[in-house]
């Protein structure tokens, strides 16, 4: 075997998707193998409670396993799982979420099976770019590493982001000098492409002037820039930028956040209007831009509170272009969250925090007499946390739906819905 290398038979997968062995008592995390796999590596640098480990030789291939769809798969850092067959890969996913709620003491919760969007599906990429004395690359960061693997396909991408590739690179080329590093910001909407580059300096007339040409010749509906931290520039406004909610046309301010997947958007939205039901008065947390807000303000009267400005504005206008019934306000639902007398005005709450979750939020419906509660999710983690803190106060837990719209990626999306249990 080659020096420095040991053999092992790969145990699980963690929750980056890698497989996980133990050697000498020592976790090592080895990216590209699946369980049952025995394989020869190198154990390199300390990783979390392990070591990283790369893979020296596969000595045998597990059953789960398939050939990836990607010629990138391994060294793009935007994919983990390509190599598990289908039905393995939503087995994991679920078993993510079953875990993570067995840990708070919710094991017995019904998980329905996992919907996962086709490829393609992905409307919104985060494209990373480096400048080199040759041109530029672009695609997105290497798989742990900070190297980018320059893109020519991408099988989860809409094909209308895939197809601005060549351009963004040839854009890159001349916005970046060797060694600096930037992004693009690429979402599809149903007026075609909104696009952020993030970049240091501000772009000189000259370069505006290119960055107008790129956005005709692209066919890009609003191309921006903004410093890294900082407010979005429009530099170019081609026509007006709009998503639609269950056919709600909503505004959308440029690199505003969306769900990640038509069909998962799809999907989601079912789902909750089907957690609210019959209610009428329907509270939305962590509104964003009103995909949820909007779809419910068909059938309920909505108050949708948002921590973003620009989401707060957008959805203000969106509600009041489409005469729906959507209270809007700010507030920091962390720091600031609805006391429990104002939740009782509501027979529904929704909510959708970011990955750290809503425990404020949760405490708060916990010690309230809400009846219905839907709990949107992108972090079995914290999910299940929040859930403990709900069942705790009186709620039941009565399905979990995983929607994978972050295809083969570790990461998974749910929707949840709790009724309160009759005291
Ligand atoms: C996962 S997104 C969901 C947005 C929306 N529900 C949707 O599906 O498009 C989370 C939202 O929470 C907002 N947010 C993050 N932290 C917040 C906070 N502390 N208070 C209020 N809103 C917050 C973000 O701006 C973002 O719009």
């Amino acid at each position: 075997m080659t020096t420095g290398a040991v053999e092992v038979v790969v145990d699980r997968l963690g929750a980056a998707g890698d497989g996980i062995a133990e050697h000498t008592g020592q976790r090592l995390f080895i990216p590209g193998v699946l369980p049952g796999e025995r394989v020869a590596v190198r154990p390199g640098a300390a990783r979390g409670d392990g070591r990283a480990a790369a893979v020296v030789r596969r000595l045998s291939n597990a059953e789960t396993r398939t050939t990836p769809a990607c010629r990138h798969f391994g060294r793009c850092g935007g994919c983990a799982l390509q190599h598990l067959a289908p039905a393995a890969y939503a087995a994991w996913k679920r078993a993510t979420i079953i875990e993570a709620l067995s840990r708070h003491g919710l094991a017995e919760t019904t998980v329905a099976d996992v919907l996962v969007v086709p490829p393609g599906d992905r409307r919104r990429a985060v494209f990373s770019a480096v400048g080199r004395k040759e041109g530029a690359a672009i695609g997105f960061a290497e798989a742990q590493a900070h190297a980018i693997v320059d893109l020519a396909e991408c099988p989860v991408t809409a094909p209308a982001l895939v197809r601005l590739l060549p351009a963004l690179k040839a854009a890159f080329a001349w916005l970046l000098g060797s060694g600096e590093r930037g992004q693009a910001i690429a979402t599809l909407t149903s007026s075609g492409v909104d696009l952020v580059l993030e970049i240091g300096p501000a772009p000189d007339l000259a370069a505006r002037e290119r960055l107008a040409r790129l956005a005709t010749e692209a066919d890009i509906a609003r191309l921006s820039w903004r410093k890294p931290g900082r407010t979005v520039e429009v530099l170019v406004q081609r026509r007006p930028v709009q998503v639609h909610f269950d056919g709600v046309p909503a505004v959308f301010p440029p690199a505003a956040f969306l769900q990640a997947s038509l069909a998962g958007e799809a999907a989601l939205i079912a789902e909750v209007l089907a957690g609210v039901g019959n209610a009428t008065k329907v509270l939305d947390l962590y509104a964003g831009i009103g995909t949820f807000s909007l779809p419910l303000s068909q059938r309920a009267g909505v108050t949708a509170l948002e921590g973003d400005a620009e989401a707060v504005r957008a959805l203000a206008a969106s509600a009041a272009a489409a005469r729906a019934a959507v209270l809007v306000e700010r507030r920091d639902l962390a720091r600031d969250p609805p006391d429990p007398s104002m939740l009782d005005r509501f027979e529904a709450v929704v909510f959708d925090p970011p990955r750290a979750g809503a425990r404020a939020v949760a405490e708060a419906l916990a010690a309230s007499s809400v009846a219905t509660a839907v709990a949107v999710s992108c972090n079995p983690q914290t999910f299940a946390r929040d859930a403990r803190i709900l069942v705790d106060g009186g709620f039941r837990l009565l399905r979990v739906r995983p929607i994978d719209q972050f295809l083969w990626s570790p990461h998974v999306e749910l929707v949840a819905h709790f009724r309160r249990e009759a005291s």
